[in-house]
């Protein structure tokens, strides 16, 4: 009999009968269904992989301290995050895993919640369940639970699927909350470099601070009490292959997931954690990339809204979060005759049903041939 706790059903294979429809365009599908990165790994960094092919010996599961130095220099540089604590960095092999694995590593079971946003990442809710917790929405610029069994709650900013971004105040509020009364804040940021508003730039980037962390001080009040940061270089650094990412906060609750991982092998290669420390420490190819993204995005935008969709938030990460003002389905099978595959938003939760979340995650030349199509 399905438990209450089972896993749903993997819900890409309900996208097949449009893929295939898209895959029937003369001029081939334009697939901005998944986030995958389509530009190349950057020189640089798979220059320090290949250095550090030589990887006879185990590696550390805590990570090189050369590793999670550069890890503190990044937040202190990049995200306006002074004086992170080493100790309490961890290098995870990419984000995924720690996202669905959180619960049960902080010993989450039967009868505690995981709080997670309406329309969000699927891993939040499927993490949830592998630890047989309950996952339940809350919505953090809205009135925050007074009682309950929360004991995580997860924070998703820029958000994927929407692109929202949470401001200094609700995320101090959500922490203020949270402390109260003993719940850890996760804090999945991995979209925190590919902005979109020209002026928050400077040399490219977005100006630390501009997309705050939860680890930021003046969300945190300098502490990092009850909060952990999960970063992923997948997206801006091209390294999703590699799988290479972080967490980072309390070190008490740092101790505690690497005591477990190292228990159970959970452990990044010594090559990529090498890979992960040189891009750390680059940030001339994040700021390429994110160049790349904006003029994708700055074709795509005009050409979805001159198509009748009108697109919502989208003010950071990788996703356009389209609507036709009907139910997605609907306009997942109307660009897929144009030959343009996008994904549902009911993927992302029912309250995102009558949304798309559209990619900006194609080569600019099929980023042109859906602008074409959809100026038609
Ligand atoms: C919000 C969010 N968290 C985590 C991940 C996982 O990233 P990784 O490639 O590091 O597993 C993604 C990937 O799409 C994501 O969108």
């Amino acid at each position: 009999m399905p438990s209450r706790f089972a896993l749903p059903d993997f819900p890409w294979d309900a996208l097949e009968p449009a893929k295939a429809r898209a895959a029937e365009h003369p001029d081939g599908i334009v697939d901005l269904s998944v986030g995958t990165p389509v530009d190349p790994t950057p020189e640089l960094v798979r220059r320090a992989l290949t250095d550090a092919s030589d990887a006879h010996g185990y590696p550390q599961t805590h990570g090189t301290p050369a590793l999670r130095e550069a890890v503190a220099g990044w937040f202190e540089r990049r995200r306006g995050v002074p004086g992170l604590d080493p100790a309490g960095v961890l290098p995870t092999v990419g984000s995924k895993e720690l996202v669905a694995w959180l619960p049960l590593l902080l010993g989450l079971g039967p009868g505690d919640q995981v709080a997670i946003p309406s329309v969000a990442y699927p891993t939040y809710d499927v993490g949830a369940r592998l630890a047989r917790a309950e996952p339940v929405v809350v919505d953090l610029a809205g009135d925050l639970p007074q009682a309950g069994g929360i004991r995580l709650l997860w924070v998703n900013s820029p958000s994927n699927p929407t692109g929202a971004v949470h401001d200094v105040d609700t995320l101090a509020r959500v922490v203020r909350w949270a402390r109260e009364r003993g719940v850890v804040v996760a804090s999945d940021e991995c979209y925190a470099e590919l902005v979109w508003d020209e002026d928050a730039l400077v040399d490219g980037l977005p100006r630390p601070g501009h997309v705050p962390s939860i680890l930021d001080p003046r969300v945190s009040g300098g502490s990092t009490e009850g909060l952990l940061a999960c970063y992923s270089l997948s997206k801006q650094s091209n390294l999703a292959g590699y799988r290479a990412a972080l967490v980072a906060g309390d070190p008490r609750i740092v101790r505690r997931l690497l005591e477990i991982r190292k228990h159970a092998g959970m452990i990044v290669p010594w090559p990529v954690q090498e890979a992960m420390r040189v891009a750390l420490g680059d940030d001339a190819h994040v700021a390429e990339q994110r160049a790349r993204y904006a003029e994708r995005r700055a074709a795509l935008l005009p050409a979805l809204q001159g198509a009748g969709l009108q697109v919502d938030h989208s003010e950071a990460g990788l996703y356009l979060w389209s609507t036709r003002d009907e139910d997605c389905w609907s306009t997942v099978d109307a660009l897929a005759q144009d030959g343009i595959l996008v994904a549902p938003g009911a993927f992302y939760g029912a309250a995102g049903a009558r949304h798309v979340r559209i990619a900006l995650t194609a080569s600019d030349e099929r980023i042109e041939a859906a602008v074409r199509r959809l100026s038609r």
